[in-house]
């Protein structure tokens, strides 16, 4: 039996990794590794939690003391990291926290892994990463495994530098590693904070939808349960020492899709076509926002034969369909400190 340590299972990314993992492989045993902050929520694993392969560990990968203890006792095979601070706005308004988890958490992470599997052969530690690491694009072009990186937020400079030091465990100590950088997911349990599901809480209140600048942005979006997959493949036959780009090869403007999404609220709601647009708000930039990110995903789909198994509307439609159906789930997860958040970020815009 493999004992696979997931951080970060809490969270959007990380519930869907452990639902399909703990699903798919009943002979390995699953550890999620969770601080749950403000973006985790073990209600995201409900269906998964009375699994006999898995089990929720509470901790922060920052406290090294309690990460050197969990290697010690646990003979983990492999570590899937995703445990972070993942929104930009975020860090714009609070950059030290990002370099602490993202940076700080990530090098004690692969410290414990450096001590405990120092003589032994067949572990695994796999870094989850962003296409942000690769800075912004023009009007043309793609990220491909080898741009080079160009950090340009708080959030997307401590993913680069974590990416850095996974490496450098590579080369210098040898430490089996592989790393993916993927572009923006959406789909159901993702914190209302990210454009998708921030928009998709504030059409059903009717209150104003915030869209930076002029919306000209342009993310590649992917499914959730595709970055998933895409994470199964790559850690099973992902060649280690390498990266991997994934992507949806499905570029949107952020007016756009907020478009999009609204026409797809009337029709859900009810409501007369038109009528949710009308709430879109053009407010004051993001600072340093970057204008267009877009993957070149071609590696993964001709090594490994993965590709993206799901049409964007289709996965708007069970994205929407999903957040209607869990009210309970969207009041829980905005009853905390979500308010004083959306009104440090929002109310002067
Ligand atoms: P998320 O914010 O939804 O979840 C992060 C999880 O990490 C939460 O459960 C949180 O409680 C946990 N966490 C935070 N700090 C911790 C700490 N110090 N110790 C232990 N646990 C801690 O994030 P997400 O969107 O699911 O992203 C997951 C990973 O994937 C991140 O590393 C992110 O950089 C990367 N990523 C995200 C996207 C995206 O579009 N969301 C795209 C590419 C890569
Ligand atoms: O590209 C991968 C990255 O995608 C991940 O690494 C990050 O963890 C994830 O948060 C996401 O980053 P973005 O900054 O692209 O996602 P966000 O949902 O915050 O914003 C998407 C776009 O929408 C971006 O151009 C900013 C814009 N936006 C966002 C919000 C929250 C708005 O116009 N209005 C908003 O209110």
């Amino acid at each position: 039996m493999k004992k696979i340590i997931i951080t970060g299972g809490a969270g959007f990314i990380g519930s869907h990794v452990i639902r399909l993992f703990v699903n798919k492989y009943p002979d390995y045993h699953i550890v999620n590794l969770d601080a749950l902050t403000y973006a985790g929520n073990l209600e995201n694993l409900r269906d998964v939690e009375a699994a006999t392969n898995y089990s929720f560990e509470r901790g922060d990968i920052t406290d090294e003391q309690f990460i050197d203890g969990l290697f010690a006792t646990a003979d983990f095979d492999a570590v899937i990291h995703l445990a972070a601070e993942s929104h930009v706005d975020r860090s714009i308004m609070d950059p030290l926290s990002f370099v602490k988890t993202n940076v700080i958490g990530t090098a004690i992470l692969l410290n414990a892994a450096k001590k405990y599997w120092a003589d032994k052969t067949d572990k695994l530690f796999y870094h989850v990463s962003t296409d942000e690491v690769y800075g912004s694009l023009g009007e043309t072009g793609f990220f491909t495994e080898d741009t080079p990186y160009d950090p340009r937020s708080p959030y997307s400079a401590s993913k680069a530098s974590s990416d850095h030091l996974v490496r450098a465990y590579h080369h210098t100590y040898g430490l089996p590693m592989v790393i993916s950088n993927c572009s923006n997911n959406y789909g159901s349990h993702q914190f209302p904070e990210k454009l998708l599901p921030l928009m998709i809480n504030n059409i059903l209140q009717s209150k104003p939808l915030p869209v930076y600048g002029k919306g000209e942005n342009v993310r590649d979006w992917l499914w959730v349960e595709d970055h998933a997959t895409a994470i199964d493949v790559i850690f099973h036959q992902g060649k280690v020492g390498d990266t991997y780009n994934i992507g949806g090869f499905n570029e949107w403007k952020n007016l756009d899709i907020v478009h999009l999404l609204c026409s797809i609220m009337d029709k859900k709601l009810d409501r007369l076509a038109g009528e949710s647009a009308k709430l879109i708000t053009f407010v004051k930039d993001r600072a340093g926002h970057d204008k267009r990110y877009a993957i070149d995903a071609t590696k993964l789909n001709s090594t490994l034969g993965w590709k993206p198994s799901l049409q964007f509307e289709e996965g708007l439609e069970r994205t929407v369909d999903w957040y209607l159906a869990n009210n309970t789930w969207i009041e829980n997860v905005t009853s905390g400190s979500y308010k004083k958040y959306y009104n440090q970020q929002y109310t002067s815009r």
